[in-house]
């Protein structure tokens, strides 16, 4: 028992309207990942919340290293060693990367904040983790991965025991995801126990020891990793078995293009982007972070602006210079970024749906037609199995990947034409995976067009009729879903200052 550092037993939990946990069982050794898995709404984060002083709990007790103990916030909770990189990006936007990291903690020289000194302690943990963050950097201005590498620090610097994971690889690409596994071996060697919290099953191969599986607040069970298979540990998540259906060979689409981008350029991000989208088309866009995906979207959504280039919807020129000439287009944006730009997370479920419809909603003097507001919203939450207790539930008090499948709900409401899909599927479950992939089959089937940007070459396979591959700011391939694969995307998303912008080839 010496290595034991956490024991958490018959934890229970209730919100309103949510028995949350049910009696939960759960622990940690010195030296070891231990997984928590289960399907969205199912308790981990708070599970995890109530480890770290964020939560009471309401029965049950804790053991850290065989005693007893009450964690009754975080500063406590940090005190006894144990820090968590929350799933929902917690940092100030208007603050550096080094003070978010050393917030209420920073070096004093005399009574003065010691500036140089907080960005050197900053460095080092930066230059540990192989991160290129400049300590001056403001959070608002870097990526979410970058950010989540940020939280990631946050918590290294408090030097813990304990260190808890909720989802950290969700917002980080291939790259990053292999030094935050390269950081937690070099801890796990040093003695710290590590609990990951995630949805990308395979990884439970990669990093962890053993995986414990919640389902609907209950503790199923805990396996070693090297003795469980993935579809055990899905049938365990889940109740029954998923079976990832096999690609469905997409049929002809016509060639209708509904959307054409013509040497797209701004500032310092694109470089001369040209593709086209067709009518019924799931068009995949591939690459590394940092390729100018997102940048592309925000840019033809009117996010962002462009400095030179033309947008053809539907064969004529548009100008569109904000979000809502997009929208007035027929043109939808699902953000990669829900809590900076998807969801009103102090407004509830019903109002967020119907936000992008509120004209729609409102009578002739603003009044709000409730009853037509709640029959959209609950067809919504039902289409996409949103798990809340009811249509007045606070956006924030929904689990992640419940927050996640909200923000693509909000834009069915809308029901606009073409449809961009920021890493839809981020922080999402398994079987709610499946349910958002057949969603987007049904809506290609019924004539929307689809761009869909991944960073999970998986999902780009297997979703995707074509794919448009950039890397740095370019388009540096197009590849129709007989020639897609692994290898050729990889080639094409690693093609630095290589490749041409590919002609549009209308
Ligand atoms: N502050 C809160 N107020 C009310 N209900 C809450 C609150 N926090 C969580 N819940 C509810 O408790 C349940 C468990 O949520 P939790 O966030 O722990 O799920 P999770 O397993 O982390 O899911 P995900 O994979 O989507 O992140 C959900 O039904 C959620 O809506
Ligand atoms: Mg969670």
């Amino acid at each position: 028992m010496d290595d034991m550092l956490v024991q958490m037993q018959g934890i229970d939990k209730t919100f309103p309207g949510v028995h949350a946990l049910k009696g939960c069982d759960f622990d940690l050794k010195r030296g070891e990942v231990h997984a928590l898995v289960g399907e969205n709404g199912a308790g981990k984060s708070t599970l995890m919340k109530i480890l770290s002083g964020i939560y009471d709990m309401d029965a049950g007790q804790i053991l850290l290293k065989g005693q007893p103990v009450s964690i009754p916030n975080p500063h406590a909770a940090q005190k006894m060693g144990i820090s968590m990189v929350h799933q929902e990006l917690n940092l100030m936007n208007h603050l550096t990367a080094a003070q978010n990291i050393f917030i209420g903690r920073e070096p004093l020289n005399f009574f003065f904040l010691d500036e140089h000194a907080l960005n050197q302690n900053a460095a080092k943990i930066f230059e540990m983790m192989n991160l290129a963050v400049q300590p001056w950097m403001k959070v608002a201005d870097m990526t979410v991965a970058k950010q989540q590498m940020v939280e990631i620090a946050k918590a290294l610097s408090f030097n813990s025991e304990v260190l808890i994971f909720d989802e950290p690889s969700a917002a980080l690409t291939d790259v990053e995801i292999k030094e935050l596994f390269r950081i937690i071996r070099q801890l796990k060697d040093n003695g710290v126990g590590i609990i990951y919290i995630t949805h990308r099953l395979e990884e439970l191969f990669q990093i962890s020891d053993r995986v414990t599986v919640l389902r609907d607040g209950a503790y199923v069970d805990t396996v070693k990793t090297e003795d469980a298979t993935i579809n055990q540990i899905i049938k365990m998540m889940v109740g029954r078995v998923i079976y990832e259906s096999a690609p469905e060979v997409p049929e002809d689409r016509g060639q209708d293009i509904v959307l054409e981008v013509r040497n797209l350029s701004s500032d310092n991000v694109l470089k001369n982007v040209n593709f086209n989208l067709k009518r019924g088309e799931i068009l995949g866009f591939a690459g590394l972070v940092g390729a100018g995906r997102t940048e592309t979207a925000r840019a033809i959504f009117g996010a962002d602006p462009y400095d030179s280039g033309e947008i053809y919807i539907n064969g004529e020129r548009v100008n569109i210079k904000n979000p809502s000439d997009a929208v007035a287009h027929s043109v939808a944006y699902l953000s990669e970024d829900r809590k900076r730009y998807g969801l009103c997370l102090g407004l509830d479920v019903k109002k967020n749906i119907v936000i992008t419809i509120y004209e729609k909603v409102t009578a002739f003097i603003g009044w709000v037609r409730e009853k037509f507001v709640a029959s959209i919203a609950s067809k919504i939450v039902e289409q996409l199995s949103i798990r809340t207790p009811s249509l007045d539930q606070k956006v924030k008090n929904l689990s992640g990947g419940n927050q996640q499948k909200l923000v693509i709900g909000k834009w069915l409401a809308k029901d606009a034409d073409i449809m961009i899909f920021d890493e839809p599927t981020r922080g999402i479950d398994v079987g709610a995976k499946q349910e958002i992939y057949s969603l987007l089959n049904d809506l290609a089937a019924q004539g929307k067009s689809i761009i869909m940007i991944s960073s999970e070459l998986p999902e780009i396979l297997r979703m995707s009729h074509r794919v448009v591959v950039m890397c740095e700011g370019r388009v540096t391939g197009e590849l129709d879903y007989t020639e897609a694969n692994q290898e050729s995307i990889m080639q094409l998303a690693t093609q630095r200052n290589g490749g041409n912008s590919v002609p549009v080839n209308a």
